[in-house]
């Protein structure tokens, strides 16, 4: 199968886009053709410092790396190295509803918090779409907050197809059971937006803090609770096995225990988890010239299939 995805080089990376995306992108390596891009193209609705930009793309390299992508089995690329991309978006844009886009969340967000919202924004959709198409992609492993996106590229292939007759191939979105919502340190998704992330890199002292400051309820300690509403326990389960959930679980039913107990379980558990991908992302960063190599590489081989498809599209809709 041919499995594609990507994210935003927006700042550090967190649990969210781990347990949620790029743990999948792992997995599927193994056995399908992964194409897993950096989206910059994307990042510029919001990154408008050049340097931040460029450094936050190669942050986003290594951290991928270090997180198990694999560019012997996987192709790994930056968006905007594949001008394609940008000419599919502009071929789709045209057949494209006003409409479907106002529904879109991130716009509809923006504009309901009434913050200025620009043309980019308005038709991320359609690039995201573009970026999906482009690969005759079968799989996009995402979030559960991207699915929305994958019904409106199917949506737009539909309706290129209706006018210009069969050219992509229909995607489908993939999400897993546990991860696909992952909370943040409020409740609400965990979202760079919302700031209540928590990084997967960086001083693991600070990440301890900004754990053991989690919101929580006020009900008495005494009082049983239920696990499966709290967002605490949800955090746990990313990382503990079956059985250490389950006693988790019992914990919470029997009452008498604090959160300051799983807060500190979830740090020690995150810690040790992520431990293996932390020393491989500092071996990375001494070798910044390899992982450019492995960008222009996964770049070259994206690029290739880009241009038969997008050639498809353009003889289908009379561009030539
Ligand atoms: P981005 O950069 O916001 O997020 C990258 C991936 O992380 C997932 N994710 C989450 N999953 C579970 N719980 C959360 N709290 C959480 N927060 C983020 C996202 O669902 C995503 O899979 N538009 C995309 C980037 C993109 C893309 C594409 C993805 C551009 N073109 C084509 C797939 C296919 C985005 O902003 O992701």
């Amino acid at each position: 199968m041919r499995v594609l995805s990507g994210i935003q080089p927006t700042g550090r990376p967190h649990w969210g886009n781990y347990f949620g995306a790029i743990r999948q992108y792992i997995d599927l390596q193994e056995d399908n053709e992964g194409f897993y891009f950096i989206a910059d193209l994307h990042a510029l609705t919001t990154v408008r410092e050049p340097e931040v930009l460029r450094e936050n793309v190669i942050n986003a390299a290594l951290d991928l790396l270090a997180l198990g992508l694999d560019p012997s089995k996987a192709n790994l690329f930056v968006q905007s190295d594949i001008p394609e991309v940008a000419e599919l978006t502009w071929l789709l844009m045209t057949g494209t509803p006003m409409g479907l886009l106002e529904r879109c969340h991130a716009y509809k967000e923006k504009k309901a918090k009434g913050l200025p919202a620009d043309a980019g924004l308005f038709t991320y959709p359609v690039l995201m779409a573009a970026d999906i198409l482009a690969y005759d992609s079968q799989i996009v492993p995402v979030g559960v907050d991207q699915v929305q996106h994958i019904e409106v590229c199917r949506d737009l292939a539909g309706s290129f197809h209706h006018a210009f007759g069969e050219t992509f191939v229909l995607p489908k979105a993939k999400t897993l059971d546990v991860g696909a919502k992952v909370p943040g340190t409020d409740g609400q998704k965990m979202s760079k937006s919302y700031n209540n992330t928590l990084p997967l890199f960086g001083d693991v002292k600070k990440i301890r803090k900004q754990i053991m400051r989690i919101v929580t309820d006020s009900r008495p300690m005494e009082d049983p609770k239920d696990p499966t509403d709290d967002h605490l326990f949800q955090l746990y389960q990313l990382f503990a096995g079956p059985a250490e959930v389950e006693a988790m679980a019992a914990k919470y039913r029997a009452g008498g225990f604090g959160y300051g107990e799983i807060k500190k379980a979830v740090a020690e558990v995150s810690e040790e988890y992520f431990a293996p991908a932390r020393a491989k992302r500092e071996e990375l960063e001494s070798d910044l010239d390899t992982v450019r190599d492995i960008l222009a590489e996964g770049a070259k081989r994206a690029r290739e299939v880009a241009a038969s498809v997008v050639d498809r599209a353009r003889r289908n809709c009379g561009l030539r």
